[in-house]
């Protein structure tokens, strides 16, 4: 797709392909500032597509410096997309423990094990093909291929929109589709088809790095010489600010229950929050009603945020009322078995504390 606006700005200039001659010196400039200034990322050393596709997936909501921990002990764990897709989702969901958004990481083996056994275990090349696997998006789609295989397609993750908007000072709301259309089309045109890897993730270190939200580095910027929104004194005002949505908070009574040198946790539900993680028995309708549990001493409270919620988790030591709960999603865990599962990252001190009152042998770490 080209952009009319370019064919016109470009008028008179076209080479051919996307070789307009306005984006040649965009692109020499941004990838000679690349050259020199490129974060040195564990994922940039790597030629293997399954390697890049795990970085991709893990960097999605996700800050680089909180990844590449968890990348590394992936890569040990699962160190070819054969070993990953022989994997069951409860240790993958182990492995991702604390990194949140755990819905991608069951899609990302889900994909994984369908390239196990469609594909001979090669990430396909092809655009559709690879689309076409679970939890992957275009951006996904567009940097793992770019990136992996020198496929022409732009990334455009919320960095690179930024820098994109600014450059072509374009006043429309990223989040929304016109907005949304016009980077786009944008940054087609501006993908160098020599290296369209190393243009993408030039463009995402450029958004990180110096066109960040609100103190861009314009003074040390490759495009400054090209940015329509810095000659026109409008950085300040693109892209247009979020409105920052109040998280509602929500109390959640835990109540864990220990009988004999056993702990009673629960796996909860696929589709919703947190969905395929553990959890300890939690006193809200549908789940233990409060006529259910009879509550103890307070074992703590602890705060988690969400993106779109925040948590008050109030744990107590507790006892079921009446029968309790023998079979799925309910289980009985020793201390051994309950360090194993996945929990959501907020019960790491509950999990300590109950490992402790179940093996008071044990010192830890988890
Ligand atoms: N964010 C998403 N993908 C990235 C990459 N390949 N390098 C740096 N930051 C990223």
């Amino acid at each position: 797709m080209r952009c009319k606006s370019m064919v016109g700005m470009c008028r008179g200039t076209v080479r051919e392909g996307s070789h307009c001659e306005i984006f040649e010196p965009i692109r020499e400039s941004l990838l000679s500032w690349y050259d020199e200034h490129a974060r040195d990322l564990p994922w940039r050393r790597e030629g293997d597509p399954y390697r890049i596709w795990l970085s991709e997936v893990m960097l999605q909501q996700t800050q680089v410096e909180t990844v590449i921990p968890y990348y590394a002990r992936f890569l040990e764990a699962y160190p070819t997309l054969a070993a990953l897709a022989a994997a069951s989702e409860e240790d993958v969901l182990k492995l991702w423990e604390g990194l949140g958004y755990y819905a991608r990481a069951r899609r990302f083996l889900a994909a994984v094990q369908e390239v196990q056994a469609r594909h001979g275990g090669q990430v396909p090349s092809d655009p559709g093909t690879f689309r076409s696997l679970s939890g992957v998006g275009p951006y996904t789609a567009a940097a793992v291929l770019s990136i992996a295989y020198g496929i022409r397609l732009a990334a455009v993750d919320g960095n690179v929109s930024r820098v994109v908007s600014r450059v072509f000072c374009l006043e429309g709301d990223p989040r929304k589709a016109p907005g949304k259309k016009g980077i786009r089309c944008r940054a087609d045109d501006m993908l160098d088809p020599r290296g369209p890897g190393d243009f993408n993730q030039a463009l995402m270190d450029l958004g990180a790095s110096l066109c960040t939200p609100r103190n861009p580095s314009c003074g040390d910027c490759p495009l400054e010489p090209f940015c329509l929104a810095h000659k026109r004194g409008r950085i300040h005002a693109i892209p247009p600010r979020k409105r920052q949505k109040s998280r509602p908070l929500e109390e959640v009574t835990v109540a864990v229950v220990i009988r004999g040198k056993r702990c009673l946790v629960r796996k909860r539900p696929r589709g919703g929050l947190l969905g395929g993680l553990w959890e300890f028995a939690t006193v809200i309708p549908g789940v233990l009603c409060a006529e259910q549990v009879s509550l103890g001493e307070q074992l703590g409270v602890l705060d988690h945020s969400f993106s779109h919620l925040r948590w008050r988790v109030s744990v107590y030591w507790s006892d079921i009322v009446g029968a309790p709960p023998q079979c799925p999603p309910w289980r009985w865990v020793t201390g051994a078995e309950l360090v194993l599962l996945p929990f959501p990252a907020v019960y790491r001190p509950v999990i300590e504390a109950v490992r402790r009152r179940l093996d008071p042998g044990w010192s830890g770490p988890l």
